[in-house]
């Protein structure tokens, strides 16, 4: 009898299928839907909402719905697991390619590269039989302590919201749900999981909001993920206005809240504020919990028990079925993905193409980058040899190789007797989840190191130093925020002591957070390389060369101390202690003012401003002219000798307002690839939307009447024409 069953399952299933691939389309696929929903049992629908592993749920297998397998991301398919436990499971063919971290793909101001991006690592998750990829990440950068923030993209809503779309769109387009993440106002990581984000409308919806609902509505992401903290003293996972209301109500989202692990606190709520999907209960995402605990995370046996005692009708658990079953019809029960591919050439290419495009080139006084003519070159850093796939938590990458910057100069200036030094200590020996990377072992102590860099820097021709944060525990790393804004291990008074040694230091600072630089006034040049994962080396040493000409641009404001920014009283970070509720409030009375916003409007001067990044050529602009359809022209002009890229940027200012608004905002950018001599007129039309605000009273966005200016220019400091308009 059992038999028959099954076998009546399959054959209504298998139908289900099949007419959904003669349409392929939405409608099918809800038809297959309606279809599949009665044939599933109260305990299986249950069983279907939370994991039964750590980064899996069991579909029901006795119709023949396939698991869910979740992978981290967003900067490659994290190697296998065990089961029940965090640790490695130790398999030898799950090494994947290392994308460059988000900051960098932001700072290629590409969304051609976004895409590129999303479609090579939806294949690295194809390929893995993976249904989610847990990624991207595109929580505002509000200030440099964020742990997190090399994995996110950047400080500005607009920039962050056209990067995200295409990459969003490629990995769908290989059959895997790209996973938004974390959903929202997850700026910082101390207290992650009992911060209460205090924020006004305004400032969600213009600032914290932005890339999220363009992940949504023009991205089309099939996943959301619930961030862990708490806003409107509710935790994020099951928020009744951030899933209910707007990103459901307002946004119209159809796909799966899936909780950050170990996000989701209450039955109940999670229940009726919108979480389809429970991972990770009991523990904090990266530290171990109760094992095999499965039937008692909230959306499984407490559900199961209310359901069956009347506490709650089924409404909501059909309808997170459905979203479920939608999102497979999308991915693993849908045809004509391919199988993907894995660690193939056009991988590596695509992820050295992101690194060469995201490098930014901060500082190239007397021109000393591209080397040229050096018989004798010093390397010297930690960060010239360390593995940086490995670490920073749930994104760290068992790569399938990694190119060390050392190794990448050695065979590019091959001609050159490259020398090395270590010249500080860091991190000797990082390891994550059981992977460990080579041990740096080193016994000198740090005078003898710089002694010994410096020495060594004397006959150099070029000096080129590796340097910056690591992964390590408070230097970029999720769980945990940065606790100084300057570089640790003595690096300053190493940069110091080779920059009065040698008049070509270059420095070359990886990381994904802004670093202050005492000694900027003496080092001639400086690069801002991030994580750039398996191709890392290959694309530094493209750019030092000049096989790359730099095109990269900052995603967010070096400021020359911390207290510079927006972000500097405790209230607004790390936030005030409310002992009754164990909760800590963090205010973000900044408001809007996030990023260049504040620099700019507060006239404080930046180490790096927003949008900053040299080239080996210069771009000469012409004036710019708008009409009366708000279509803008300007003229860019390669005045170089080496062909170039440079990102023309658009902001936009409200001269008139009746709210505080940031002096400028970035409401447009192009990038365009010049021959020398080569110019090209650059077309952007300015949306009404991009003069608009928020109204908070009315709930919607207003654009006044009256004069706005356009400026256009090469970084948000670096403006090189503008053009008044009105609007009526
Ligand atoms: C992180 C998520 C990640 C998840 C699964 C959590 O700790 O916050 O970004 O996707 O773990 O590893």
């Amino acid at each position: 009898m059992r038999k028959y069953l099954f076998l009546l399952a399959a054959v209504l299933f298998a139908a289900s299928c099949a007419d959904r691939q003669a349409g392929n389309g939405a409608a099918d696929i809800e038809a297959s839907i309606d279809e599949l929903i009665p044939q599933i049992t109260l305990e299986e629908k249950i069983a279907m909402l939370h994991a039964q592993s750590k980064f899996s749920s069991p579909g029901v297998p006795r119709l023949g719905i396939p698991e869910i397998w979740c992978t981290d991301g967003p900067h490659g398919i994290r190697a296998e697991v065990f089961w029940d436990k965090w640790s490695q499971a130790g398999w030898t063919n799950d090494s994947c390619t290392a994308y460059p971290a988000l900051t960098c793909l932001a700072a290629t101001f590409n969304p051609e590269l976004a895409r590129e991006y999303g479609e090579s690592i939806g294949e690295e998750a194809r390929y893995r039989n993976k249904t989610v990829l847990l990624g991207p990440g595109v929580n505002i950068y509000r200030h440099p302590f964020g742990g997190r923030n090399f994995e996110y993209m950047g400080e500005d809503p607009y920039l962050a919201s056209r990067m995200v779309v295409p990459y969003v769109q490629g990995v769908q387009s290989k059959g895997v749900a790209a996973c938004v993440k974390h959903y929202a106002l997850n700026n910082d990581e101390v207290n992650r999981h009992t911060v209460n984000v205090n924020v006004d409308d305004r400032t969600l919806y213009e600032i914290y909001l932005p890339a999220f609902k363009a992940a949504v509505t023009e991205g089309g992401a099939w996943a959301v993920m619930g961030s862990y903290n708490l806003y409107k003293d509710q935790h994020l996972c099951h928020n009744e206005r951030m899933l209910m209301d707007i990103l459901k109500g307002e946004w119209g989202f159809d796909g799966v809240v899936i909780s950050d692990w170990g996000g989701a606190h209450d039955t109940f709520q999670a229940i009726r504020n919108g979480l389809d999907l429970e991972f990770g209960t009991w523990t904090d995402g990266l530290a171990t919990g109760p094992s095999n605990v499965y039937d008692r995370y909230h959306l499984a046996g407490p559900y199961l028990e209310a359901v069956r005692s009347g506490k709650v009708g089924t409404d909501e658990l059909d309808e997170k079925v459905r979203r479920i079953l939608r999102l497979q019809f999308r991915t693993n029960l849908a045809e004509g993905y391919g199988h993907g591919r894995f660690t193939c050439p056009e991988h590596s290419s695509a992820a050295r193409k992101i690194a060469g495009e995201g490098i930014v080139l901060l500082k190239n006084d007397n021109a000393v980058l591209p080397v040229r003519d050096a018989r004798r070159i010093l390397v010297v850093g930690e960060n010239a040899i360390k593995m940086m796939t490995i670490g920073g938590g749930s994104s760290s990458l068992k790569s399938k190789y990694e190119i060390s910057p050392l190794d990448a100069v050695k065979a590019r200036f091959a001609d050159a007797e490259v020398v090395y030094e270590r010249g500080y200590v860091g991190e000797a020996a990082g390891s994550q989840d059981g992977l460990r990377a080579r041990v740096l072992t080193e016994n000198r102590s740090a005078s003898q190191l710089i002694a010994d860099a410096v020495a060594a820097a004397k006959d150099a021709d070029y000096v080129l130093v590796f340097g910056g944060l690591n992964k390590a525990q408070h230097q970029d790393c999720e769980g945990v925020d940065r606790e100084q804004y300057g570089l640790p291990y003595g690096q300053d008074e190493l940069l110091e002591a080779l920059a009065a040694a040698n008049d070509k230091v270059v420095f070359v600072n990886v990381s994904g957070n802004a670093v202050a630089m005492p000694w900027i006034d003496k080092v001639p040049s400086v690069l801002q390389a991030w994580y750039l994962g398996s191709e890392a080396g290959n694309a530094i040493a493209d750019v030092l060369s000049g096989d790359v000409n730099p095109s990269g641009k900052l995603p967010f404001t070096f400021p020359v101390a911390m207290e510079d920014g927006p972000v500097f009283t405790e209230e607004q970070y790390p936030g005030i202690w409310r002992e009754e509720e164990n909760v800590i409030d963090e205010y973000y009375t900044e408001g809007v003012m996030v990023g260049y916003r504040w620099y700019d409007t507060k006239n404080v001067r930046p180490l790096f401003a927003f949008g900053h990044g040299l080239s080996y050529t210069s771009f000469e602009y012409g004036e710019a002219h708008i009409d009366g359809r708000r279509n803008l022209t300007v003229s860019v002009k390669n005045t170089g000798s080496v062909p170039g890229a440079e990102v023309v940027q658009l902001y936009i200012s409200d001269t008139e307002a009746s709210v505080e608004r940031p002096s400028k905002e970035l409401k447009g950018f192009c990038k365009v690839f010049l021959q020398p001599g080569e110019s090209r007129i650059v077309k952007f039309n300015i949306p009404e939307e991009a003069l608009s605000f928020f109204d908070a009273d009315a709930h919607k966005w207003v654009a006044e009447p009256g004069e706005f200016v356009a400026h256009v220019g090469s970084a948000s400091d670096d403006i090189r024409t503008s053009v008044h308009f009105n609007y009526r």
